[in-house]
């Protein structure tokens, strides 16, 4: 991981604990291969700990770690850090990223309850100089609204659950899911065209996949009701980024969007300066203290390894074609 990071990863508490279960070789930190003293510590690494900044685990590095077991990786996807030949060699994955989906969570029910609320429409207004109370048959509020999660990801099920006891009616759009787990999930499983259709909420939490790509396109984005909210913690590529300008521009549809396609948006791009916007830069995950969360996750799965437990945040091969 990149060498500044163990301080908020992990923290004096958790470096105790690992260091009762385990020979840690910490110090310094690496955050490349190519010195000679990381490659040494290869020889008889049973378990590589990774983190942000990490850099890719190839076939050269594993030639060199012959009795490595496990990657615990303490932050989210794995798929940009590790070469085909992990899989290959039957080594363990862990990632953290169910500590992660907690901070986006978090922000989507924040996102979700302003948004429904027109809070950062009114909020412009009152910072214009318009001081705009409650009125007569506004379009706003949360009290019987219908939320559309994209995604029963590790963030969709969790969204779900955040909002199960709100008086909200609850759709999910995921070509993996029936039914039935929709049902256990408290939602109603959907396509994606009806999902767009029936809510006044969408909100995206599916990975970034060739199958996601721009999943809500111009044609998808005239189905949501004019006064609708588009959420999008997931990935920049879900959305086409023009289309949902022109939807916001004619103030058609009002959008929160801490992830953008191009990442960042250009300083003169419209949507930055829309009063129907909310833009944050690619801040839902874990950002300050929460990054400890990833730690205490990715302590947790080192000790179950070294017990012979099975891992919690186990990934597979196979999931990855359907994983973030
Ligand atoms: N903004 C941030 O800081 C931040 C932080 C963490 C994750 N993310 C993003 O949030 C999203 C969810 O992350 P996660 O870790 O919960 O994902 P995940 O890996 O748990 O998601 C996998 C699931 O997504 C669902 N899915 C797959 N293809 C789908 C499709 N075509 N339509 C609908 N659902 C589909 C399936 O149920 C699959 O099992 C990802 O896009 C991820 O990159 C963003």
């Amino acid at each position: 991981m990149r060498p500044t990071l163990p301080p908020d990863l992990l923290g004096p508490e958790l470096l105790a604990r690992l260091d009762t279960v385990a020979d840690v070789r910490r110090d310094p930190v690496h955050g490349r291969w190519d010195d000679p003293q990381a490659r040494a510590l290869l020889a008889d690494a049973t378990i590589l700990l990774t983190g942000w900044g990490a850099p890719r685990i190839d076939t050269d590095l594993l030639d060199r770690a012959p009795m490595l077991g496990a990657v615990i990786h303490a932050a989210g996807s794995v798929k940009g850090l590790l070469a085909e030949e992990v899989w290959h060699r039957g080594i363990a994955v862990s990632s953290a990223a169910q500590a992660n989906a907690v901070p986006v969570v978090e922000y989507t029910v924040a996102a979700i309850t302003f948004a429904g609320k027109r809070v950062f429409r009114l909020a412009h207004d009152y910072r214009d100089g318009r001081w705009l109370g409650p009125r007569d048959g506004e379009d706003a509020g949360n009290n019987g609204i219908t939320v559309g999660v994209v995604g029963a990801s590790r963030i969709g099920r969790l969204v779900l659950a955040a909002l199960a006891d709100r008086d909200m009616r609850l759709l999910l759009a995921d070509p993996y899911v029936d039914e039935e787990t929709a049902a256990t999930l408290g939602a109603r499983l959907v396509d994606i065209d009806t999902l767009c259709a029936s809510s006044d909420i969408v909100t995206l939490h599916a990975p970034a996949l060739p199958q996601t790509r721009r999943l809500l396109d111009d044609r998808r984005l005239g189905l949501i009701r004019s006064g609708g909210v588009v959420i999008n913690t997931a990935r920049g590529s879900l959305i086409d980024t023009d289309a949902l300008t022109r939807h916001c521009r004619s103030g058609r549809l009002d959008a929160v969007l801490d992830v953008t396609d191009p990442e960042p948006l250009p300083a003169s791009h419209p949507l930055l300066s829309l009063p129907n916007v909310l833009l944050t830069p690619h801040i839902a995950g874990s950002r300050g203290n929460e990054v400890r969360r990833l730690g205490a996750y990715a302590v947790a799965e080192v000790e179950r390894y070294l017990t012979g437990q099975p891992l919690q945040g186990a990934v597979s091969h196979q999931d990855l074609a359907r994983i973030a």
